[in-house]
């Protein structure tokens, strides 16, 4: 019988579990709690002015995300939950800035734990995706895809993502491509433009 050689690290982690609420889509204790405001978000919204019309009303946080720290080395998972509030900046619904990994070969897993809304996905190719996002629905974001939470409903639009921990991010590409569609709530309904 063939035995591979199993070689153990000197820094091995110890394993662990942390509680997460599935129903609030809240984690116990996060290491790590990164928050996003309406003033980090200028130049990603069509409307400029209803931007900063919400950043003289007191700047409200756009989005958060709970973290635990993870060493980010190949063969780690990073996982946190995303939290994005309801909102429009003008018509446009609230949306987190999107990213590409920059290993971007590595995919992610977006379990929604509450709200709705699409997980908006694009390839440097030109290709775009609208995946319905609501509670109990599974994205997955292949490797390749930029992607972006954007919230239609009325409360928060939450998810635990889990992805590879040398993945890295890379908001550089988006902040000036942007994203080929948007989403707006006009005269009560929803619209994917253009
Ligand atoms: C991690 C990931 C999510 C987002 C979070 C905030 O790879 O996709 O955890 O980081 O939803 O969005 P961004 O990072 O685009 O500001
Ligand atoms: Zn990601």
């Amino acid at each position: 019988m063939n035995r591979a050689k199993v070689t153990i690290p000197n820094d091995l982690m110890h394993p662990w579990g942390i509680d997460i609420d599935l129903i609030e889509g809240t984690m116990c204790e996060p290491d790590r709690v990164l928050q996003r405001r309406a003033s980090d978000m200028r130049g990603y919204y069509q409307e400029e002015a209803a931007l900063d019309q919400l950043i003289a009303q007191g700047d409200p946080i756009h989005y958060e995300v709970f973290e635990k720290i993870i060493p980010e080395q190949y063969g780690h998972l990073l996982l946190c939950i995303s939290k994005l509030y309801p909102g429009r900046v003008g018509a446009e619904c609230f949306m987190t800035k999107g990213h590409y990994h920059v290993v971007s070969g590595t995919a992610e897993v977006y379990l929604c734990l509450r709200g709705q809304g699409y997980m908006m996905m694009k390839t440097a190719a030109g290709q775009s995706v609208a995946e319905p996002m609501r509670r109990h629905r599974m994205v997955y974001v292949p490797p390749h895809w930029a992607h972006r939470s954007i919230n239609t409903g009325a409360e928060p639009l939450i998810s635990f993502c889990v992805y590879p921990a040398e993945a890295g991010h890379n908001y550089g590409d988006i902040a000036t491509e942007g994203f080929p569609k948007r989403v707006f709530i006009r005269q009560g309904q929803e619209r994917i433009e253009p």
